[in-house]
């Protein structure tokens, strides 16, 4: 079976094909010659996720998944959701979207929040998806320099460090786009 992950993130692509038994051959986008920015334009991350998945599907004819992901934040009424990386603007600056979290939940005691990662497998012409959640707080201030996006803020449920401070194997297994691979990847084995 060959199925392409709509993903040109070498480091996702790596680790998904690592959970995979043999015979499920999965190819990123630049092996299918598809170079051009596939649009995510959905308000709602399972949306974006189909958006990528279909894209693939129609205009290259492949089985395909693909993933969004993002954090959503109980006293902003799920933002910044769909909109995570561009948070504090176009620029996609990790630094400055966790600042404006910080100072949106300055002073405020509710800091619950999760991590959400939406798969959509597009599979002889049926969809299915996939979701996982990991839960957790906002930190105080930043801390750890592991890690990517919101990491340094992010405090799983059971754990006293952040994403950004914990070694990436063990992040890897209580993450949302760990836990929305396994379901992928039991669906698949099926
Ligand atoms: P993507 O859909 O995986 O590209 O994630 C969209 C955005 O959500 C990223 O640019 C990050 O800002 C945030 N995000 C998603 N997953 C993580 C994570 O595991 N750690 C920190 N930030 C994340």
């Amino acid at each position: 079976m060959k199925l392409v992950f709509a993903s040109s993130n070498k480091n996702k692509i790596a680790e998904i094909k690592a959970m995979l038994p043999s015979g499920i051959e999965v190819v990123g986008l630049e092996e299918i010659g598809c170079f051009e920015e596939i649009p995510e334009t959905a308000d709602t991350i399972a949306g974006n996720a189909k958006l990528k998945a279909d894209y693939v599907t129609r205009h290259f004819g492949y089985d395909c998944f693909s993933d969004d992901s993002g954090l959503e934040v109980d006293a902003l009424d799920g933002a910044p959701g769909v909109y995570s990386a561009r948070y504090a603007g176009a620029a996609k600056d990790s630094d400055a979207n966790m600042d404006k979290l910080l100072a949106e939940l300055h002073g405020n005691e509710n800091r619950g929040a999760q991590f959400k990662t939406v798969i959509a497998l597009n599979l002889n012409g049926e969809q299915h998806l996939f979701e996982g959640i990991a839960r957790g707080t906002i930190a105080e201030a930043k801390q750890g320099n592991q890690g990517f996006g919101y990491d340094p803020v992010f405090v799983p449920e059971g754990k006293t460090l952040t994403f950004a401070q914990i070694p990436m194997q063990e992040k890897a297994a209580m993450s949302h786009r760990g836990i929305a691979f396994s379901k992928l990847v039991a669906h698949l084995k099926k």
